[in-house]
Parts: structure tokens; C-alpha cells; sequence
């Protein structure tokens, strides 16, 4: 997949920016603060509905102005699309493909990308929603209906939890089982799907991380995945559960159906208590391993950071492999300056294959000369020279 023209218009520091891309490597590059993330920040929202720095979309309407329109045209296949959304200030985002309205929702199954920023270290070390979020939003790439299914599991935690409070407050221990009941149905419905779904999908990523981490590193460090569930109460903790990798097989619907199902069984008087839904996807965190430990509190700046890249080089591995619409663009922010000289050029030999990679640099001379084809010069939300 290609992207082969760019329309930003007040989008963060960008008032108005027109851009052709080509395939290949493109390599963007200016001083700090002039727009750089900003501008692959644009593309990464496209494709995951969502900015890998804010979780809040009005950070990236520029100051002063309602409304941001990120505009691109891809292509692949041979087929043409033109992509838009409009970020709003207040109220909901809107997206057109062709012009034509759709749901925003909707947008991911035309645009894939894979974006690595320094905020991704934060999937290693930081809280479970972020490998959550990078979990889901990888299972959304590769088959868009979960898009649905996560948005109807998420509203009926909303839903349940409501229910939960209003049945607290009202002093309603028993009496309102029966509502209740519905809503298990349904959440047992939803979470049994996306609880197997990702279980399958953390087992096709687990050894793209390996291999993708030996490649970076030059050392096999045996990398892993492996799905920590909440509805599988576990006595074993992140240690043992890396040591025995006994949490990285498939679970069918069937059986995600059955341990919900007795799970929500088991919390039905620490939730009313609570008045919160405690087990279930929204609780589920992934454990990734490294020498055998858990990486988080475990791992080196360095291991935490190379695993983090590892992660959607993986990513990206797996979606060119099963995605009808060809590679996705890879987006790489502000990694070489990271990086040693050896691993730099273990990189570039990484990526130099994919159909097109989008690179943010502040200093030329970190990337290896190979990537430097068609370099863009960013300078206070204007592109300086193209050449
Ligand atoms: N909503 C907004 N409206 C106007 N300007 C904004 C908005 N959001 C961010 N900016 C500006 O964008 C600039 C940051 O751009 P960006 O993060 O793309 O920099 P960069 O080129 O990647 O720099 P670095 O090399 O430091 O990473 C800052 O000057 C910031 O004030
Ligand atoms: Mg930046």
C-alpha cells in the first residue's frame, strides 16, 4: 500500500500542507518542534482512529481553529482511494472514502499502517491498556469487523457497569439479577470473541517478535508474547508465567464462552459490592518476556526499547503477509537517533523491503545513507524543499 499524496489542513502545526510521496523510503527531516510527528502523527490516526501521543483528539486541531482535515490518496492493487477525516473540535469526527461519508469507524480497513514513535517504549513498561490498545488495534488491521465487536463489548462494560451502580445504590442486591443477565449474556458474547481472537493473534505475533528482535539486536534473546486473562483466575504471577510461556496457546470461542461464564459466576458478589465488571477483556493484559523475564521491570532501557520496536515490526510482518491491500506503511518516528551504529544499519536491512517506509529524523546523518532517496524538509509546519 502506498500513500501518494498528502492534505493536511490545520492539523497541529500545519495550517495548510500539500505533499507527494513516493514508494520507497522517504526520509523526513527538520529541526525539533517544526512538525515532523506531527505530520506522520496525521497518518497514524487514519489508520487506528487514534494519536500514538494524546488520547484526546482536540490536541491535534490546531490552535485556534475547530476543525483539522487529514486528507490522503493510497493506493493499492491498482485501485485509487482518497481517505478523509475530519478531526472536530467539539462533536464527532467525520470520514469520507471517495468522498462519499462513512463511518468513521470504518476508515481502517482502507488505510494500514504500522507507526513507531519513542512514546511506544511505554507498551513495555507502562500500564496493560496501553498493550491493550496495541493488541486491538492490530486485530482491527487485520480483520475490520472486530472494530464492531469491540466498540459493542465496550459499550455493554459501559452498560453492565451502570447497572451494577444504579442496583448498589438503589440497595438491590438480588432482585435485578434478571437484567443483569442480559447484559452477561451479551458481554459474554463480545469478550469470548475478541478473548479468542487476540489469543490467536498474540500466537502469530510471538515468534514475529522474536525473530524481528534477534534481527535488531543480533542476539536471540528468546522474545515472547503471552495473554495473561482475567477470566482464567491465575495464582501464578508475570515470572512464572514467562518461565512456563504456559499462557501463549490458542482459546477457541467455545471455551473463552465457558471460563467467562464461570468467571463472572465467581465475581457476581464482588461486583455487586464493587459495582464494577471485573473480569473480561478490559481487564486482560499481555506479558512479554525476554531472557526468560518479564520484560516490564525487568528489561533495559535499551531491551525495553528494541522490544517495543520489535513489536510493530512484527506487526507490520503480519499484516503484509495476510493483507490483500499489499505492505502497510511503515512509519518510523525518531528512531535511528536511538539507536548504535550496528543496529541502525540491522534496521534499514529490516525494513529495506517494504513498499513504503516514512522516516522522521532531526539530524540527516543519523539514518544510514541507503534510506536517504527522497529526503522532505519540514520547517514550522511548511515543507522547505522536496527533492
Ligand atoms: N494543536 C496545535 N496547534 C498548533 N500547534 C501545535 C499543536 N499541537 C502541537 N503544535 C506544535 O507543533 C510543534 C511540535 O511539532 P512536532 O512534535 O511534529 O515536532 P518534531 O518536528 O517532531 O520535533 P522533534 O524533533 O523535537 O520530535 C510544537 O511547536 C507544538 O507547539
Ligand atoms: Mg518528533
Amino acid at each position: 500500500m502506498l500513500v501518494t499524496h498528502v492534505d493536511l489542513k490545520d492539523f497541529r502545526n500545519y495550517k495548510g500542507l500539500t505533499l507527494e510521496l513516493s514508494s520507497g523510503p522517504t526520509l523526513i527531516v527538520g529541526s525539533n518542534g517544526q512538525g515532523k510527528t506531527n505530520l506522520v502523527e496525521a497518518l497514524g490516526f487514519l489508520s487506528t482512529l487514534g494519536s500514538h501521543r494524546v488520547s484526546t483528539d482536540h490536541a491535534m486541531v490546531r490552535q485556534g481553529t475547530d476543525a483539522a482535515i487529514v486528507r490522503v490518496r493510497l493506493e493499492h492493487n491498482e485501485r485509487k482511494f482518497l481517505a478523509e477525516v475530519q478531526i472536530n473540535r467539539s462533536g464527532a469526527n467525520r470520514a469520507q472514502i471517495n468522498r462519499s461519508v462513512i463511518r468513521t469507524r470504518e476508515l481502517p480497513r482502507y488505510f494500514s499502517s504500522v507507526l513507531f514513535a519513542p512514546e511506544d517504549l511505554a507498551l513495555v513498561r507502562g500500564e496493560p491498556s496501553g498493550r491493550r490498545r496495541f493488541i486491538d488495534d492490530l486485530l482491527v488491521l487485520r480483520s475490520p469487523r472486530f472494530s464492531g465487536v469491540i466498540a459493542d463489548y465496550e459499550r455493554v462494560v459501559k452498560q453492565r457497569n451502570m447497572l451494577l451502580k444504579s442496583a448498589r445504590a438503589s440497595g438491590i442486591r438480588d432482585a435485578n439479577l434478571s437484567t443483569l443477565d442480559v447484559w452477561d449474556e451479551r458481554l459474554i458474547e463480545f469478550g469470548a470473541e475478541i478473548i479468542s481472537a487476540r489469543s490467536a493473534l498474540v500466537a502469530n505475533l510471538s515468534p514475529e517478535v522474536a525473530k524481528a528482535y534477534e534481527r535488531i539486536v543480533g542476539a536471540d534473546h528468546g522474545a515472547s508474547l503471552a495473554n495473561s486473562l482475567s477470566i482464567i483466575s491465575r495464582q501464578d504471577d508475570a515470572e512464572s508465567a514467562v518461565a512456563t510461556n504456559d499462557v501463549g496457546e490458542i482459546i477457541s470461542v467455545a471455551d473463552a464462552t465457558t471460563a467467562f461464564t464461570a468467571a463472572l459466576e465467581s465475581v457476581r458478589k464482588v461486583e455487586r459490592d464493587r459495582a464494577i465488571t471485573l473480569v473480561g477483556p478490559h481487564r486482560d493484559d499481555l506479558i512479554f518476556g525476554l531472557n526468560g523475564l518479564p520484560a516490564r521491570g525487568y528489561a533495559s532501557h535499551g531491551e525495553s526499547w528494541s522490544f517495543a520496536l520489535s513489536l510493530k515490526l512484527a506487526s507490520a510482518e503480519l499484516l503484509r503477509r495476510d493483507s490483500a491491500a499489499g505492505d502497510p506503511v511503515l512509519i518510523l518516528d525518531d528512531v535511528f537517533a536511538e539507536l548504535d551504529k550496528s543496529r541502525r544499519e540491522r534496521l534499514a536491512d529490516s525494513i529495506a523491503n517494504f513498499e513504503q517506509v516514512l522516516i522522521t529524523a532531526a539530524v540527516l546523518g543519523d539514518v544510514p545513507e541507503r534510506l536517504v532517496a527522497n529526503v522532505i524538509h519540514i520547517q514550522a509546519g511548511e515543507v522547505v524543499t522536496n527533492e
